[in-house]
């Protein structure tokens, strides 16, 4: 399989949707998807240009990084869209928008090698879109989600949590918001989304934005340079989020 082949060069700029989320500017070098230890064991998917129509730090950006994320979480949720857990409810609307694209992944084979495709790749610079009290946001992160997440956001694959290191801040309350409001985690079937639905049941938005801006700057990705464009989806709220 030709690596190199498959560049990061998307010319579509995929707006078929109202609004945009912020983009980053390029990362670089986006040329070489390869594994840098020059391992060859990570097959990149002719599937993952489709992918990066919505999964890339481009302008039309729809989706979320999933660059440097946990292999096993993204298979589990490339199942969970697949098998309608996720993707189903049409009033969820980015949601449902990976409910659509799914369907271009064909089998488990090919979800499998996606998301060890992602799972290698370097994580990007992200834009911290959100500002709260993270002196709170540390305590409440302490007591309600290190016991599932980790004490530093890396994980514990034992309880089905994913690490939060690789989450965009505007990704990341986007989907606090939608465990809150049951829009995420009702499935019966989805029984890490009801667990995690009910760990932030009882958060106000205030407490979600402090606890999102204390992830976002104790363990998120790097700050993305400033130099992007201030393209935002719509207004930001006083604070600085969209909750
Ligand atoms: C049309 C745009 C679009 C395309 C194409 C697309 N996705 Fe998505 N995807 C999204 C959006 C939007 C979300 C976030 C859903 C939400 O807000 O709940 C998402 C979410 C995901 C998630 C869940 C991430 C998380 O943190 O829980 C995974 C995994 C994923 N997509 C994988 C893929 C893969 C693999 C492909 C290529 C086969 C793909 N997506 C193609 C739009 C897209
Ligand atoms: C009882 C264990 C538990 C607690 C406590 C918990 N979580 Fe979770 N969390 C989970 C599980 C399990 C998932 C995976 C859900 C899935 O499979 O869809 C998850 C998923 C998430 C996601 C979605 C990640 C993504 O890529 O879409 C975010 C964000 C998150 N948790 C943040 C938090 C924060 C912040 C707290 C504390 C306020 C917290 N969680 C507390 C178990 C927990």
């Amino acid at each position: 399989m030709q690596l190199k082949s498959i560049g990061f060069i998307f010319l579509v700029a995929c707006c078929a949707f109202s609004g945009c989320f912020p983009s980053t500017p390029e990362p670089e070098p986006e040329s070489d998807p390869d594994t840098e230890d020059g391992s060859d064991s990570v097959v990149a998917s002719p599937l993952v240009a489709d992918c990066a129509l919505c999964h890339s730090v481009k302008e039309a950006q729809r989706g979320p990084i999933l660059h440097g994320m946990d292999e096993w979480y993204l298979a589990d949720q490339i199942e969970k869209f697949r098998s309608g857990t996720r993707g189903q409810n049409p009033a969820n609307r980015s949601e449902y928008l990976m409910g659509v694209a799914v369907k271009k992944i064909i089998d488990d084979e090919q979800g499998r090698v996606l998301a060890k495709w992602f799972a290698a790749q370097q994580p990007m610079p992200a834009i911290r879109t959100v500002r709260g009290d993270v002196e709170k946001g540390a305590l409440l992160y302490a007591a309600r989600c290190a016991s599932c997440h980790g004490e530093k956001g890396e994980g514990k694959r034992e309880r089905v949590s994913p690490s939060l290191t690789h989450l965009e801040g505007w990704y990341f309350i986007d989907q606090m918001r939608k465990f809150r409001n049951g829009m995420r985690g009702k499935d019966p079937s989805d029984v890490g989304g009801q667990a995690m639905a009910a760990a932030v049941a009882d958060f106000t938005p205030q407490q979600t934005k402090d606890v999102v801006a204390y992830a976002v700057e104790a363990f998120g990705l790097p700050e993305a340079p400033s130099t992007r464009r201030p393209l935002r989806p719509r207004p930001l709220d006083r604070n600085g989020s969209r909750e």
